[in-house]
């Protein structure tokens, strides 16, 4: 069942992206050679106490940390750890927070120092692919038509949307429905009406669609090790199309 939000509600949920929009723009300045992604973490909280807000995935089925950090052929849910980031990695910040009784989600992938053309390449098209379903985030369309552009921007760049994980809709919950896949054909699925907001987060791999789990029962990764990029914005339809609630101004 999709939970449409009212105005107000909108309002509230943006005030709780705006923290993570914040908190990501605080990171970004942080990543260089030589930080330990523990200490990215460590950032995180303390930014999100400043605000008074909570970090959203800590406790999270058993999710130890605040922050999601996956670096390189880790896709998704990487666990921050002493693991020092060098010249030439790339590392995908996934954060959450919970204020005012609303969760705001989304995430960003950054070079560290100069990274080769094909990483950048990977990250210009996920974002790419991010803001073509954005655009398509209007009431009268369809959830397909969201899932078809990631698809369509990923592919025909010669990259693959991963399957197994999915974007969703948040509000008072931080997952509530519609799932929202990253492949899908336009004109399908559930129609897309004003009030309801969306955390659309394309997961693309440089190389096949595969990933596996690793034995901390997280980290995820490519299953044939390619580099893998991650976006996410949480968006609400309005009347007046998508209005990205995740971003600073
Ligand atoms: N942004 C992710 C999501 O939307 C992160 C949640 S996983 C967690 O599902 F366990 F770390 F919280
Ligand atoms: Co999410």
């Amino acid at each position: 069942m999709v939970i449409l939000k009212q105005p107000d509600e909108i309002d509230k949920a943006k005030a709780s992206s705006r923290i993570v929009a914040e908190v990501l723009s605080v990171l970004r300045e942080r990543i260089k050679p030589g930080v330990t992604t523990r200490e990215l973490d460590k950032i995180a909280e303390s930014v999100t106490e400043k605000r008074g807000a909570k970090p959203a995935f800590k406790g999270y089925r058993g999710y130890p940390y605040s922050l999601c950090a996956s670096v390189n052929e880790e896709v998704v849910h990487g666990m921050p750890s002493g693991r020092v980031l060098k010249e030439g990695d790339i590392v995908g910040l996934d954060f959450g927070v919970y204020y005012q009784g609303f969760y705001g989600d989304a995430a960003v992938t950054l070079p560290v120092g100069r990274v080769s053309e094909e990483a950048a390449r990977l990250m210009r098209v996920t974002e790419q692919s991010l803001y073509a379903a954005i655009e398509q985030a209007s009431s009268g369309n369809r959830l397909g038509d969201i899932s078809a552009a990631v698809q369509e921007t990923a592919e025909s760049a010669g990259y693959s949307v991963v399957r197994d994980f999915v974007g969703h809709g948040i509000g008072r919950n931080m997952h509530e429905d519609p799932q929202i896949p990253n492949f899908g054909k336009k004109g399908r699925g559930i129609e897309l009406q004003t009030g309801m907001i969306l955390a659309i987060e394309p997961m693309v791999n440089a190389g096949r669609y595969r990933v596996k789990i690793l034995p901390d029962g997280w980290t995820v990764i490519t299953e044939d090790g390619s580099l893998s990029a991650h976006f996410e914005h949480s968006v609400a339809i309005t009347d007046n199309g998508p209005e990205i609630l995740s971003r600073l101004n």
